[in-house]
Protein backbone atom coordinates (compact mmCIF):
# COMPACT_ATOMS: atom_id res chain seq x y z
CA UNK A 1 0.00 0.00 0.00
CA UNK A 2 0.99 3.30 -0.98
CA UNK A 3 -0.16 6.70 0.46
CA UNK A 4 -0.55 9.60 -2.15
CA UNK A 5 -0.22 12.66 0.02
CA UNK A 6 -1.95 14.79 -1.57
CA UNK A 7 -4.34 15.87 1.61
CA UNK A 8 -7.27 14.27 -0.21
CA UNK A 9 -8.60 10.37 1.18
CA UNK A 10 -7.21 8.04 -0.98
CA UNK A 11 -9.16 4.22 -1.32
CA UNK A 12 -7.14 1.62 -2.32
CA UNK A 13 -9.54 -1.17 -3.23
CA UNK A 14 -12.49 -2.27 -1.75
CA UNK A 15 -13.90 -0.27 0.86
CA UNK A 16 -12.90 -2.69 3.48
CA UNK A 17 -9.11 -1.09 2.83
CA UNK A 18 -9.14 2.61 2.86
CA UNK A 19 -6.22 5.10 4.05
CA UNK A 20 -6.66 8.97 4.14
CA UNK A 21 -4.51 11.71 4.68
CA UNK A 22 -5.36 14.45 7.00
CA UNK A 23 -2.04 15.91 7.34
CA UNK A 24 0.27 16.05 4.28
CA UNK A 25 3.97 15.68 4.00
CA UNK A 26 3.88 18.84 3.28
CA UNK A 27 1.57 20.08 6.50
CA UNK A 28 4.09 18.37 8.23
CA UNK A 29 7.05 20.56 7.20
CA UNK A 30 4.95 23.98 7.79
CA UNK A 31 3.80 22.87 11.55
CA UNK A 32 7.75 21.65 11.46
CA UNK A 33 8.94 24.68 10.61
CA UNK A 34 6.61 26.77 13.04
CA UNK A 35 7.55 24.53 15.54
CA UNK A 36 11.61 25.01 15.12
CA UNK A 37 10.77 28.67 14.97
CA UNK A 38 9.15 28.75 18.06
CA UNK A 39 11.44 25.86 19.83
CA UNK A 40 14.93 26.52 19.08
CA UNK A 41 14.69 30.24 19.90
CA UNK A 42 13.49 29.54 23.15
CA UNK A 43 15.73 29.43 26.21
CA UNK A 44 16.08 26.93 26.86
CA UNK A 45 15.64 25.44 23.34
CA UNK A 46 13.37 22.47 22.55
CA UNK A 47 11.69 20.39 19.94
CA UNK A 48 8.19 18.94 19.86
CA UNK A 49 8.55 14.95 19.58
CA UNK A 50 6.19 14.40 16.89
CA UNK A 51 9.42 15.16 14.21
CA UNK A 52 10.79 11.64 15.76
CA UNK A 53 8.98 9.62 13.75
CA UNK A 54 9.92 9.65 10.24
CA UNK A 55 10.27 6.17 8.15
CA UNK A 56 13.81 5.62 10.42
CA UNK A 57 12.56 7.38 13.82
CA UNK A 58 9.60 4.77 13.59
CA UNK A 59 12.15 2.21 13.15
CA UNK A 60 13.77 2.78 15.45
CA UNK A 61 10.93 2.73 17.90
CA UNK A 62 10.34 -0.24 17.16
CA UNK A 63 13.63 -1.50 17.53
CA UNK A 64 13.35 0.36 21.19
CA UNK A 65 10.26 -1.67 22.21
CA UNK A 66 12.12 -4.98 22.13
CA UNK A 67 15.27 -3.56 24.32
CA UNK A 68 15.91 -5.20 27.52
CA UNK A 69 15.75 -1.99 29.45
CA UNK A 70 12.71 -0.81 28.05
CA UNK A 71 9.63 -2.42 30.02
CA UNK A 72 6.89 -0.38 28.95
CA UNK A 73 5.71 -2.60 25.90
CA UNK A 74 6.62 -5.87 27.07
CA UNK A 75 4.40 -5.17 30.17
CA UNK A 76 1.68 -3.60 28.43
CA UNK A 77 1.57 -6.67 26.69
CA UNK A 78 1.49 -8.90 29.40
CA UNK A 79 -1.37 -6.49 30.89
CA UNK A 80 -3.15 -6.86 27.40
CA UNK A 81 -2.93 -10.73 27.21
CA UNK A 82 -4.18 -11.10 30.62
CA UNK A 83 -7.21 -8.28 30.61
CA UNK A 84 -8.43 -7.73 26.76
CA UNK A 85 -11.09 -10.00 26.97
CA UNK A 86 -13.01 -8.24 30.24
CA UNK A 87 -11.96 -5.02 28.29
CA UNK A 88 -13.48 -5.84 25.25
CA UNK A 89 -16.84 -6.89 27.43
CA UNK A 90 -16.83 -3.56 29.27
CA UNK A 91 -16.11 -1.69 26.32
CA UNK A 92 -18.54 -3.19 23.84
CA UNK A 93 -17.26 -1.63 20.73
CA UNK A 94 -18.00 -1.78 16.99
CA UNK A 95 -14.69 -0.28 16.24
CA UNK A 96 -11.42 0.48 17.54
CA UNK A 97 -9.82 3.84 17.20
CA UNK A 98 -6.18 3.93 18.15
CA UNK A 99 -4.56 7.05 18.08
CA UNK A 100 -0.51 6.60 17.81
CA UNK A 101 -0.76 3.43 16.44
CA UNK A 102 2.88 2.65 15.22
CA UNK A 103 3.38 -0.64 14.23
CA UNK A 104 -0.57 -1.87 15.63
CA UNK A 105 1.89 -4.71 17.52
CA UNK A 106 0.10 -5.32 20.66
CA UNK A 107 -3.01 -4.19 19.11
CA UNK A 108 -4.21 -7.61 17.74
CA UNK A 109 -5.07 -8.80 21.57
CA UNK A 110 -7.53 -6.23 21.50
CA UNK A 111 -8.67 -7.24 17.55
CA UNK A 112 -9.31 -10.20 19.10
CA UNK A 113 -10.87 -10.29 22.10
CA UNK A 114 -13.23 -7.07 20.90
CA UNK A 115 -13.52 -10.13 17.72
CA UNK A 116 -14.26 -12.19 20.27
CA UNK A 117 -17.02 -10.55 22.30
CA UNK A 118 -18.74 -10.23 19.13
CA UNK A 119 -19.43 -6.63 17.73
CA UNK A 120 -16.19 -5.58 16.59
CA UNK A 121 -16.41 -4.47 12.59
CA UNK A 122 -13.70 -1.59 11.98
CA UNK A 123 -9.91 -0.78 12.93
CA UNK A 124 -9.04 2.54 12.49
CA UNK A 125 -5.20 3.25 12.69
CA UNK A 126 -4.20 6.87 13.32
CA UNK A 127 -0.56 8.00 13.06
CA UNK A 128 1.46 10.74 11.98
CA UNK A 129 4.06 8.84 10.45
CA UNK A 130 2.66 7.60 7.24
CA UNK A 131 5.56 4.79 6.62
CA UNK A 132 4.53 3.00 10.07
CA UNK A 133 0.79 3.24 9.43
CA UNK A 134 1.33 1.11 6.11
CA UNK A 135 3.29 -0.76 7.58
CA UNK A 136 0.97 -2.05 10.10
CA UNK A 137 -2.17 -2.17 7.08
CA UNK A 138 -0.28 -4.18 5.11
CA UNK A 139 0.41 -6.49 7.24
CA UNK A 140 -3.20 -6.64 9.11
CA UNK A 141 -5.47 -6.71 6.10
CA UNK A 142 -3.45 -9.99 5.16
CA UNK A 143 -3.74 -11.23 8.39
CA UNK A 144 -7.39 -10.10 8.86
CA UNK A 145 -9.46 -10.59 5.77
CA UNK A 146 -12.85 -10.17 7.90
CA UNK A 147 -11.76 -6.91 9.32
CA UNK A 148 -12.73 -2.95 7.59
CA UNK A 149 -9.27 -0.94 8.23
CA UNK A 150 -9.80 2.99 7.71
CA UNK A 151 -6.39 4.02 8.11
CA UNK A 152 -5.84 7.81 9.16
CA UNK A 153 -2.55 9.78 8.74
CA UNK A 154 -3.47 12.51 11.02
CA UNK A 155 -1.90 14.56 13.92
CA UNK A 156 -4.04 13.96 17.28
CA UNK A 157 -3.50 17.52 18.50
CA UNK A 158 -5.29 18.59 15.23
CA UNK A 159 -7.79 16.34 14.14
CA UNK A 160 -9.52 14.58 16.87
CA UNK A 161 -13.04 16.06 15.55
CA UNK A 162 -12.72 14.29 12.19
CA UNK A 163 -11.70 11.21 12.83
CA UNK A 164 -13.84 8.46 12.07
CA UNK A 165 -16.86 7.08 13.74
CA UNK A 166 -18.70 4.48 11.73
CA UNK A 167 -20.45 3.09 15.16
CA UNK A 168 -19.85 2.90 18.49
CA UNK A 169 -15.76 3.05 19.33
CA UNK A 170 -13.18 2.28 21.75
CA UNK A 171 -10.29 4.64 21.52
CA UNK A 172 -7.17 3.52 22.97
CA UNK A 173 -3.65 4.81 23.32
CA UNK A 174 -0.83 2.63 24.36
CA UNK A 175 2.42 2.73 25.32
CA UNK A 176 2.35 5.98 27.45
CA UNK A 177 2.00 8.06 24.51
CA UNK A 178 -0.22 10.23 27.05
CA UNK A 179 2.99 10.78 29.10
CA UNK A 180 4.49 12.58 26.38
CA UNK A 181 2.07 15.67 27.01
CA UNK A 182 3.14 17.77 30.22
CA UNK A 183 0.02 18.47 32.42
CA UNK A 184 -1.36 21.34 30.57
CA UNK A 185 -1.17 19.46 27.40
CA UNK A 186 -2.87 16.59 29.09
CA UNK A 187 -5.64 18.62 30.59
CA UNK A 188 -6.22 20.04 26.81
CA UNK A 189 -5.53 16.94 24.73
CA UNK A 190 -8.29 14.94 27.31
CA UNK A 191 -10.87 17.34 26.78
CA UNK A 192 -10.20 17.39 22.71
CA UNK A 193 -10.45 13.50 23.19
CA UNK A 194 -13.67 13.65 25.18
CA UNK A 195 -15.51 16.58 23.22
CA UNK A 196 -14.56 14.39 19.86
CA UNK A 197 -16.37 10.94 21.62
CA UNK A 198 -19.97 10.71 21.73
CA UNK A 199 -21.43 8.88 25.51
CA UNK A 200 -20.84 5.62 26.56
CA UNK A 201 -17.73 5.25 24.36
CA UNK A 202 -15.06 3.86 26.25
CA UNK A 203 -11.30 5.74 26.05
CA UNK A 204 -8.36 2.83 27.03
CA UNK A 205 -4.98 4.02 27.98
CA UNK A 206 -1.79 2.56 28.82
CA UNK A 207 0.14 4.43 31.38
CA UNK A 208 4.12 3.85 32.97
CA UNK A 209 3.94 4.59 36.13
CA UNK A 210 6.09 6.35 38.80
CA UNK A 211 8.98 3.30 40.22
CA UNK A 212 12.92 3.55 40.67
CA UNK A 213 14.63 6.66 38.74
CA UNK A 214 17.36 3.95 37.62
CA UNK A 215 15.09 1.88 36.23
CA UNK A 216 13.41 4.72 34.44
CA UNK A 217 16.81 6.12 33.39
CA UNK A 218 17.80 2.58 31.96
CA UNK A 219 14.65 2.81 29.75
CA UNK A 220 15.48 6.12 28.03
CA UNK A 221 19.28 5.18 27.92
CA UNK A 222 19.95 1.97 27.11
CA UNK A 223 23.03 -0.01 27.18
CA UNK A 224 23.47 -0.80 22.71
CA UNK A 225 22.69 3.08 22.01
CA UNK A 226 19.04 2.88 20.65
CA UNK A 227 17.92 5.26 22.65
CA UNK A 228 20.19 7.60 21.83
CA UNK A 229 20.06 7.02 18.36
CA UNK A 230 16.03 7.84 18.27
CA UNK A 231 16.81 11.05 19.76
CA UNK A 232 19.37 12.15 17.18
CA UNK A 233 17.39 11.43 14.59
CA UNK A 234 15.44 14.17 15.43
CA UNK A 235 18.66 16.11 14.08
CA UNK A 236 18.41 14.64 10.91
CA UNK A 237 14.91 15.48 10.40
CA UNK A 238 15.60 19.08 11.00
CA UNK A 239 18.91 18.66 8.65
CA UNK A 240 16.16 17.34 5.74
CA UNK A 241 12.97 19.16 6.20
CA UNK A 242 14.57 22.38 7.37
CA UNK A 243 17.94 22.41 4.96
CA UNK A 244 19.68 22.55 8.18
CA UNK A 245 23.25 21.64 8.71
CA UNK A 246 22.92 20.36 12.61
CA UNK A 247 26.37 17.59 12.82
CA UNK A 248 24.58 15.11 15.15
CA UNK A 249 28.45 13.66 16.32
CA UNK A 250 28.57 17.22 17.59
CA UNK A 251 25.56 16.28 19.95
CA UNK A 252 25.03 13.68 22.72
CA UNK A 253 21.77 11.83 24.60
CA UNK A 254 20.50 12.91 27.41
CA UNK A 255 18.08 11.09 29.63
CA UNK A 256 17.21 12.60 33.35
CA UNK A 257 14.82 12.13 35.76
CA UNK A 258 13.01 14.84 37.06
CA UNK A 259 12.31 14.81 40.61
CA UNK A 260 10.36 17.37 41.25
CA UNK A 261 7.58 16.47 38.17
CA UNK A 262 8.39 12.90 37.81
CA UNK A 263 8.91 12.98 34.48
CA UNK A 264 11.98 11.92 32.06
CA UNK A 265 13.37 14.23 30.31
CA UNK A 266 15.01 13.57 27.00
CA UNK A 267 18.10 16.02 25.56
CA UNK A 268 20.15 16.66 22.91
CA UNK A 269 23.66 18.54 24.93
CA UNK A 270 26.19 20.70 22.67
CA UNK A 271 29.73 19.04 23.10
CA UNK A 272 31.12 22.14 21.67
CA UNK A 273 29.96 25.70 20.83
CA UNK A 274 27.55 25.29 17.83
CA UNK A 275 26.44 27.06 14.99
CA UNK A 276 23.34 25.99 12.87
CA UNK A 277 21.87 27.46 9.70
CA UNK A 278 18.42 26.25 9.19
CA UNK A 279 18.09 27.87 5.68
CA UNK A 280 14.37 26.99 5.08
CA UNK A 281 13.66 29.36 8.08
CA UNK A 282 17.11 32.10 7.03
CA UNK A 283 18.02 31.94 10.86
CA UNK A 284 21.08 31.22 12.42
CA UNK A 285 21.44 29.06 16.05
CA UNK A 286 23.95 29.28 18.16
CA UNK A 287 24.61 26.90 21.14
CA UNK A 288 26.76 26.95 23.54
CA UNK A 289 29.67 24.05 24.98
CA UNK A 290 26.85 21.99 27.26
CA UNK A 291 23.49 23.54 26.05
CA UNK A 292 20.95 21.55 25.91
CA UNK A 293 17.88 20.94 23.49
CA UNK A 294 15.07 19.36 25.01
CA UNK A 295 13.68 16.69 22.62
CA UNK A 296 11.07 15.07 24.70
CA UNK A 297 9.07 14.28 27.60
CA UNK A 298 8.07 11.40 29.68
CA UNK A 299 5.76 11.73 32.72
CA UNK A 300 4.91 9.03 35.33
CA UNK A 301 1.86 8.29 36.55
CA UNK A 302 0.23 7.68 40.09
CA UNK A 303 -3.25 6.19 39.92
CA UNK A 304 -4.79 9.34 42.05
CA UNK A 305 -3.54 12.01 39.95
CA UNK A 306 -4.56 10.45 36.63
CA UNK A 307 -8.06 9.21 38.05
CA UNK A 308 -8.42 12.94 38.90
CA UNK A 309 -7.40 14.01 35.46
CA UNK A 310 -9.77 11.67 34.03
CA UNK A 311 -12.60 13.00 35.84
CA UNK A 312 -11.42 16.33 35.47
CA UNK A 313 -11.89 15.91 31.57
CA UNK A 314 -15.50 14.23 31.44
CA UNK A 315 -14.30 10.86 32.00
CA UNK A 316 -16.29 8.18 34.36
CA UNK A 317 -16.15 4.76 35.78
CA UNK A 318 -12.47 4.33 35.21
CA UNK A 319 -11.36 0.63 35.65
CA UNK A 320 -7.52 0.20 36.39
CA UNK A 321 -5.46 -3.17 35.65
CA UNK A 322 -1.83 -2.89 37.26
CA UNK A 323 0.57 -5.08 36.89
CA UNK A 324 1.97 -7.09 39.36
CA UNK A 325 5.29 -5.12 39.87
CA UNK A 326 3.31 -2.08 39.30
CA UNK A 327 5.16 -0.76 36.82
CA UNK A 328 2.51 0.24 33.94
CA UNK A 329 -1.25 0.26 34.20
CA UNK A 330 -4.08 0.21 31.58
CA UNK A 331 -7.12 2.28 32.43
CA UNK A 332 -10.85 2.45 30.52
CA UNK A 333 -12.80 5.18 30.73
CA UNK A 334 -16.28 5.74 29.74
CA UNK A 335 -17.43 9.17 28.10
N1 LIG B 1 1.21 2.60 20.16
C1 LIG B 1 2.53 2.10 19.81
C2 LIG B 1 3.49 3.24 19.38
C3 LIG B 1 3.82 4.24 20.48
S1 LIG B 1 5.06 5.41 19.96
C4 LIG B 1 3.10 1.35 20.98
O1 LIG B 1 2.48 1.34 22.04
O2 LIG B 1 4.16 0.74 20.83
C5 LIG B 1 4.06 6.81 19.60
C6 LIG B 1 3.36 6.73 18.26
O3 LIG B 1 2.53 7.88 18.14
C7 LIG B 1 4.30 6.75 17.06
O4 LIG B 1 3.89 5.78 16.12
C8 LIG B 1 4.17 8.16 16.51
O5 LIG B 1 4.35 8.20 15.10
C9 LIG B 1 2.76 8.53 16.91
N2 LIG B 1 2.56 9.96 17.17
C10 LIG B 1 3.33 10.80 17.91
N3 LIG B 1 2.80 12.02 17.96
C11 LIG B 1 1.67 11.99 17.22
C12 LIG B 1 0.68 12.95 16.87
N4 LIG B 1 0.77 14.21 17.31
N5 LIG B 1 -0.36 12.55 16.10
C13 LIG B 1 -0.45 11.27 15.64
N6 LIG B 1 0.47 10.31 15.94
C14 LIG B 1 1.51 10.67 16.70
N1 LIG C 1 5.65 6.99 24.69
C1 LIG C 1 7.01 6.45 24.76
C2 LIG C 1 7.52 6.68 26.17
O1 LIG C 1 7.40 7.76 26.69
C3 LIG C 1 7.87 7.12 23.72
C4 LIG C 1 9.35 6.90 23.87
C5 LIG C 1 9.98 5.80 24.29
C6 LIG C 1 10.36 7.82 23.59
N2 LIG C 1 11.34 5.97 24.27
C7 LIG C 1 11.58 7.19 23.84
C8 LIG C 1 10.36 9.12 23.15
C9 LIG C 1 12.78 7.86 23.66
C10 LIG C 1 11.56 9.77 22.95
C11 LIG C 1 12.76 9.15 23.21
O2 LIG C 1 8.04 5.75 26.76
Amino acid sequence: MTLDTNGQTSTFGPDRLTLTSLLTAEDLRRSLTEDARAGLSASPKWLPPKYFYDERGSELFEEITRLPEYYPTRTERALLTEHAREIAEIADAEVLLELGSGSSEKTRLLLDALTQAGRLTTYVPVDVSASALTQAMDALAEERPELVLNGVVADFDQHLGQLPAPGRRLIALLGSTLGNYDRPGRERFLRSVAEAMRPGEGLLLGLDLVKDPGQLVAAYDDAAGVTAEFNLNALHVLNRSLRADFDPDGFRHLARWNTDEERIEMRLVAQSPTRVELRELDVTIDFEKGEELLTELSCKFRRSSAARELAAAGFRDARWWTAPDEAYALVLAKR
